[in-house]
């Protein structure tokens, strides 16, 4: 393995007052005036050992690539298990049916855990051992603590997850419990979990991971540049992305700003940021031209994983999508479930809902003719199918029961001659 330590300087610098603070002091947000923090670099010649568009035999796609981008003192004591890579994927048959010229989805579903939130916690957990931590803890819908604890448990740290009860997809509860996680199910929602994790991390004994912490960032900006190189150097006309606590969309948006910044692309792809109905502040902010969100209480949705009122990372989200002439929109649960069926029967690919509303979004974008027939689109399906079963188990027809012979199976497909119906685009 290629031994490297950084030599680049990186800070901390507040996206409210600019305030600045050394990159390894242990602050979620800024001291002075409560903003969030970013990871900022003064690059030095290194960064010109990242072999872009090239070499992938020595350096395979993944988030430790661009490690010289990546805010880490020593690249031998990293916590990884070679995540990102995630496949690029064209989606011809959904191009054809919906008549755009190209659609590619970014299985984020790939990663060790099957979500994306892998990308942050490699840098996240990393940290965590940096600043001496022992114990990490976040608030979750779920796949947060899925991840969380699976890098905690390989770092050999205790994990602690806070959860909304019964509102959590199964297989990312059984994920944080298998890896030893300490699995709190709180009476309440995920903006209430994560209160309760923000005031409990002011005491040193708990390093908190949720994407209030700047570093989570820094390693989901990755994907961005895996766009980049997977497209060989083109750029995205637009580029949707499922929004919660808007962590991820302000993190594709720093990493397409870096490859600007670097010189490799000359503008940025339009942001699409694409929240269930019931969970949609930074939308209803976006439509109504405001500068602030308005935080929704009660919040309901099937995509748990961004059953999210109050999102953290609203204000750099309504930036992205501002700037770079993109919008947010929202789609209801019946289209967000009927997309996760149709890129699974089109594509092939098993995303949760979550993952599915970019495709929702698009459906819709296309029947409204808000997308232009020629554009190059990139989706991110940022989380596997698997990690919530039960959603196409409980609204799905039971497999039929027959007697183990080749009659009875050619008897049950004659009388069930379609038995998954198949959504319709256009229904
Ligand atoms: C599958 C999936 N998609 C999207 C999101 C939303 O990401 P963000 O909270 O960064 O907006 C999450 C967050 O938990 C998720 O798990
Ligand atoms: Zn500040």
């Amino acid at each position: 393995m290629e031994v490297f330590k950084a030599l680049r300087r990186y800070w901390l610098k507040c996206i409210g007052c600019g305030r600045e603070y050394p990159g390894s002091s242990r602050l979620y947000t800024c001291p002075s005036c409560g903003d969030l923090l970013d990871v900022v670099y003064e690059l030095g010649d290194e960064v010109s050992r990242i072999p872009w568009l090239k070499n992938y035999d020595l350096r395979p796609l993944g988030v430790w690539r661009y490690r010289e981008l990546l805010p880490i003192e020593d690249y031998e004591k990293i916590i990884s298990m070679n995540e990102g890579g995630t496949r690029l994927i064209r989606c011809r048959n959904l191009e054809h049916e919906l008549g755009v010229r190209e659609i590619y989805v970014k299985c984020e579903g790939d990663n060790p855990t099957g979500s994306f939130k892998d990308r942050g916690m490699t840098i996240g957990v990393t940290k965590a051992i940096e600043v001496g931590a022992k114990t990490t803890i976040c608030a979750s819908t779920g796949n947060t603590s899925s991840s969380l604890a699976a890098y905690s448990a390989r770092a050999g740290l205790e994990c602690v997850v806070l959860v909304p009860a019964g509102k959590t997809a199964l297989g990312k509860l059984s994920q944080a419990i298998v890896h030893g996680a300490r699995v709190l199910a709180i009476r309440g929602s995920f903006d209430d979990c994560l209160q309760i994790v923000k005031t409990l991390s002011r005491d040193k004994r708990f390093y908190l991971l949720n994407s209030i912490n700047p570093f989570r960032l820094e390693g989901q900006k990755t994907a961005a540049y895996e766009i980049y190189e997977q497209l060989s150097g083109a750029i995205p006309d637009r580029l949707i992305i499922p929004v919660g606590n808007a962590g991820n969309i302000v993190a594709y948006w720093k990493g397409f700003k870096d490859l600007r910044n670097l010189g490799l692309i000359n503008h940025l792809p339009r942001f699409v940021g694409v929240q269930a109905e019931g969970a949609s502040p930074i939308y209803k902010a976006f439509i109504k031209g405001a500068d602030e969100i308005e935080p929704i209480k009660d919040v309901e949705t099937a995509a748990t994983a961004i059953r999210i009122g109050n999102p953290v990372n609203w204000k750099r989200a309504l930036k992205a999508v501002r700037e770079t002439n993109g919008l947010m929109d929202m789609v209801s649960d019946e289209e967000i479930l009927q997309a996760q069926r149709i890129l699974a029967s089109r594509e092939g690919v098993f995303t949760e809902p979550a993952g599915a509303t970019p495709i929702a979004f698009l459906i819709k974008a296309v029947r409204e003719g808000l997308i232009a027939r020629d554009e190059r689109v990139v989706c991110i399906a940022t989380g596997h199918g698997l990690k919530d079963p039960d959603i196409i188990i409980k609204s799905s027809r039971k497999p039929v029961e027959i007697d183990a012979s080749p009659d009875h199976v050619l008897q049950a497909l004659d009388a069930q001659r379609k038995p998954f119906k198949t959504p319709s685009i256009s229904s």
